[in-house]
């Protein structure tokens, strides 16, 4: 019997996908629930032709080196900041990511959280099991309309698209900042690309779709909120450090903006402790992708992804 090729897993990953997994690889480690810590990963690699890793491990130089039978990580996600894309190239490893199959699931999500934060269903939530709510009130939680108003995408890739495609069920006017022009027959023609400046200024919910790159660390900072509308909202479901947390929460508390509705932080899980207090944010622990389909979907990927490159044909998700 041919032997199993070796495969790293790092999370353990939704029950279908394990089953496939475990009918076609022999695994270096038992997959476990939580992070692994750096001997964990450097263990689990040691052997591997293959590793699925998710966006809380860091592959860096120092991991690949421990790694050298390695031939492919299929990153269990569609952002890849966590690795170190071009050492991993210079060594031949193949990287792979998740897209499209998450894309319409995290775009639901941002819309939950855009609506989540303008109309403050957590306050309302929390209001309503402490048994102190004492009836409907006319002044009672009041929030601010969602329709109707401008909604500014920054980064309009696939779940920026997804994201305006939402908008039109609300009436609301689409304007975008995207890095390079894009072409407009691949958009929907009532979507308006604007300058940088007014897509900040001009819009009243700004929800921020780039990748984390050097080039988008803290692309939103003091200087940026202060070009915000005060009634503005900005809502973040892709990296943590595209946004200065600490301006934001500044921004916030000098009422220079409303409120943020944040899936993603900075130092994950740890929250900045400004943003623990203000009622004006609404916090989830990065719930992007995370319906069960999506989930089996990435995982699926990520095995497809490992057997074209194992089996000497082209990775169909090939980001390095
Ligand atoms: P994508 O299709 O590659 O879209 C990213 C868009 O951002 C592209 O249109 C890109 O355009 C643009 N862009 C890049 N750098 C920019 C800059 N400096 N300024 C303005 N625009 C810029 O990626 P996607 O599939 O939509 O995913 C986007 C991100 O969402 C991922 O990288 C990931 O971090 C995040 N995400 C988070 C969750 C979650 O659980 N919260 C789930 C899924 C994804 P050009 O490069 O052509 O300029
Ligand atoms: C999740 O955050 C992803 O990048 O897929
Ligand atoms: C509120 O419940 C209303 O009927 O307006």
């Amino acid at each position: 019997m041919v032997a199993l090729p070796k495969l790293y897993v790092a999370r353990l990953l939704p029950e279908p996908v394990m089953t496939v997994i475990r009918e076609r690889f022999c695994l270096t480690a038992a997959p476990q629930v939580g992070a692994p810590n750096r001997t964990a990963l450097r263990d689990g690699l040691r052997e591997a032709q293959a590793a699925i890793c998710t966006l809380t491990e860091g592959i860096d130089g120092d991991v690949l080196k421990a790694a050298p039978h390695l031939r492919v990580i299929a990153n269990y996600a569609v952002g890849f900041n966590n690795i170190a894309v071009d050492e991993a190239k210079a060594k031949g490893v193949v990287v792979t990511n998740t897209p499209d199959v998450l894309t319409e699931a995290t775009a639901d999500l941002t819309w939950a959280l855009l609506l989540a934060t303008a109309r403050r269903v957590p306050e309302g939530d929390r209001l309503v099991r402490s048994g102190a709510w004492t009836g409907w009130e006319p002044t009672q939680l009041l929030g601010a309309d969602v329709c109707g108003k401008t909604l500014g995408i920054i980064g309009m890739g696939r779940i920026g698209r997804a994201v305006a495609r939402r908008a039109k069920g609300f009436d609301m006017p689409v304007r975008y900042y995207n890095r390079t022009t894009l072409d407009p027959s691949t958009l929907n023609d009532q979507w308006r690309p604007t300058s940088w400046q007014e897509v900040l200024a001009g819009s009243d919910f700004i929800s921020l779709h780039v990748p984390l790159t050097a080039e988008t660390h803290h692309l939103i900072g003091s200087a940026e909120l202060r070009l915000m509308r005060p009634t503005a909202y900005l809502i973040n479901t892709t990296r943590g450090p595209v946004v200065d947390e600490a301006a934001l929460v500044a921004a916030i508390q000098e009422g220079r903006l409303a409120g943020a509705g944040l899936d993603v932080y900075e130092q994950e899980p740890a929250l900045h402790p400004g943003l623990r207090t203000l009622p004006q944010v609404v916090t989830l622990p990065h719930l992007g992708s995370a319906t069960l389909n999506t989930r089996i979907q990435m995982g699926m990927i990520c095995v497809q992804n490992i057997l074209a490159v194992l089996e000497g044909r082209p990775a169909p998700n090939r980001v390095a």
